[in-house]
């Protein structure tokens, strides 16, 4: 683990501050469950999580959920070991449900250039669901870079690099239960 002082994570020559405390997180992730609950109730929509970023998210999300649903996962990959997207994005998973006449509720833990999302449309659009939406517990406005419209947003947050509660920095931190941004 990385060293902590005065709640400041020190990681090599970076230094990640508080952004969203454990508790912001839980409040704001159930207020969202209450949500789309309400909007698809009578429906089984099938959640959509993004891996890996989006595992912690997505098991937080549905624990509050009050309607039936499933659950099924993509898997891409981007990052690699950087801070700053390598631009393309390659799919190392594909769904096993059965995503034809379903409502289909993509699940990302971030929403950065957008690129992701407009890749998870694009094989989405080969198939034929009742519907569509997506969730993402952070997105950053200023980086959007792709036409792609997000339907239920956790929060808005500054276009600088976060690690925790499920979002990494080369594969590490995802177990930290608030969210940090680089200084
Ligand atoms: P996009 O394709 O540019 O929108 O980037 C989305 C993906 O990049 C997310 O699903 C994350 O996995 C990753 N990502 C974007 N910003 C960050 C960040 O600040 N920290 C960690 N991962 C990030
Ligand atoms: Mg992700």
């Amino acid at each position: 683990m990385p060293e902590v002082k005065s709640d400041q994570i020190i990681i090599g020559n970076d230094i990640f501050i508080p952004l969203i405390t454990e508790e912001k997180l839980q409040e704001r992730v159930k207020e969202l469950a209450l949500q789309i609950s309400n909007d698809y109730k009578g429906k089984v929509p099938v959640f959509i999580g993004v891996l890996n970023g989006a595992f912690l998210f997505l098991s937080d999300l549905i624990k509050n959920i009050n309607i039936d649903c499933e659950i099924d996962f993509f898997k891409l990959s981007s990052y690699g070991d950087e801070k700053i997207s390598s631009g393309n994005v390659t799919l190392l998973k594909e769904l096993n449900c059965e995503v034809d006449g379903r409502d289909l509720i993509i699940v990302e833990d971030i929403v950065d250039s957008g690129l992701s999302i407009k890749f998870i449309e694009e094989l989405i659009s080969k198939h034929t669901p009742l519907s569509m939406r997506v969730v993402s517990l952070l997105v950053k406005p200023n980086s959007i870079r792709y036409n792609v419209k997000i339907n239920y947003i956790g929060f808005e947050i500054p276009s600088k690099f976060v690690i925790g509660y499920g979002l990494d920095y080369a594969q590490k931190y995802r177990n930290l239960r608030s969210i940090y941004v680089l200084k």
